[in-house]
């Protein structure tokens, strides 16, 4: 069983996108809201009954439902008004994910956990710590959305098939995300055949601004987030094995350690089944080593 525990608007895209790629044949919502994650619930089953699916979708108040849960996903906290940052939401948020993990880890002791409430990489710690989970079970969803911008802005750039392009961010989801253009391609052809040096530039900043654009346009990112969340549940639920960035807990890997941050994984049955060190360049690993630091200093402002 998928539980998605927030069933607002990314909780329920995330549970829509889930089911129709018939990941798994049970998917619980769960949210504190009285009658919001029982409405999504029905509002999705009644779509899958049109078109001949067969997953179970509940929605439920009670967190004790997410026994037997494999996965749980935890989207539930305050999301980025306009001009906010991701960071601005550590206090609020760090709060909510705390009790939530307490009530994953006294129900679900044996699932994985895929955080993607923000600021993700410090949700991410939170959860490694207070869920007691073997790190490779405990893995947030950042750099899989923010790749997806960043091969949007490549298609875009170069007009070459969506389905041609692949594209890496690591490091921070936020202001010290590392779109990495040297390790993204067209049909594996390197992206500096197509574009030069000041344009892909241009692509790397506007992966990094761009949800808050959309939260300016929309009031919130819906989409996007709800699919990447899908596609990473994807691999793990039929052992796809895909290296995907994901924010987890390094133990030396890039020369740092007690720290979570996103990085590229191979990820399949069991989690996090292998972490990728690739060989940054001078520039790239300050931008990693900053995003590093400033996930540190979150760290370090939140009680634990
Ligand atoms: C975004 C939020 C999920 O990047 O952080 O859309």
């Amino acid at each position: 069983m998928i539980t998605i525990i927030g069933s607002g608007k990314v909780g329920g895209d995330a549970a829509l996108f889930s089911a129709l790629k018939r990941l798994d044949d049970q998917i619980l919502l769960l949210d504190v809201a009285k009658g919001l994650p029982q409405g999504e619930a029905m509002d999705i089953s009644h779509m899958l009954s049109e078109q001949g699916i067969d997953v179970k979708v509940n929605g439920s108040n009670d967190f004790a439902d997410m026994k037997g849960s494999n996965v749980v996903v935890v989207v539930a906290g305050s999301g980025r008004k306009p001009g906010m940052t991701r960071m601005d939401l550590l206090k609020i948020n760090a709060s909510i994910v705390k009790s939530i993990v307490e009530n994953v880890k006294k129900y679900a002791s044996d699932s994985m956990v895929i955080p993607v409430t923000n600021p993700l990489d410090p949700m991410t710690y939170i959860t490694y710590k207070v869920s007691g989970f073997e790190r490779s079970k405990v893995f947030g969803m950042g750099g899989m959305l923010d790749l997806s911008r960043f091969r949007q802005f490549i298609h875009e750039a170069t007009g070459h098939s969506r389905d041609s392009i692949r594209a890496l961010v690591i490091g921070e989801h936020g202001e010290n995300m590392l779109p990495l253009p040297r390790f993204s391609s067209v049909s594996g052809i390197p992206l500096s055949s197509f574009l030069p040096k000041e344009r892909l530039d241009e692509l790397v900043q506007n992966t990094k601004q761009v949800a808050a654009k959309v939260i300016e346009l929309k009031g919130a990112t819906v989409h996007a987030p709800g699919n990447a969340i899908s596609a990473i549940l994807e691999s793990v639920l039929r052992d796809r094995k895909q290296v995907i960035p994901v924010a987890t807990y390094l133990d030396g890997e890039y020369g740092h350690s007690d720290v979570t941050v996103g990085v590229p994984a191979v990820i399949g049955k069991n989690g996090v089944e292998k972490i990728i060190e690739l060989n940054l360049d001078e520039e790239e690993k300050q931008v990693f080593d900053k995003a590093v630091d400033s996930v540190k200093g979150a760290i370090s402002g939140i009680e634990i």
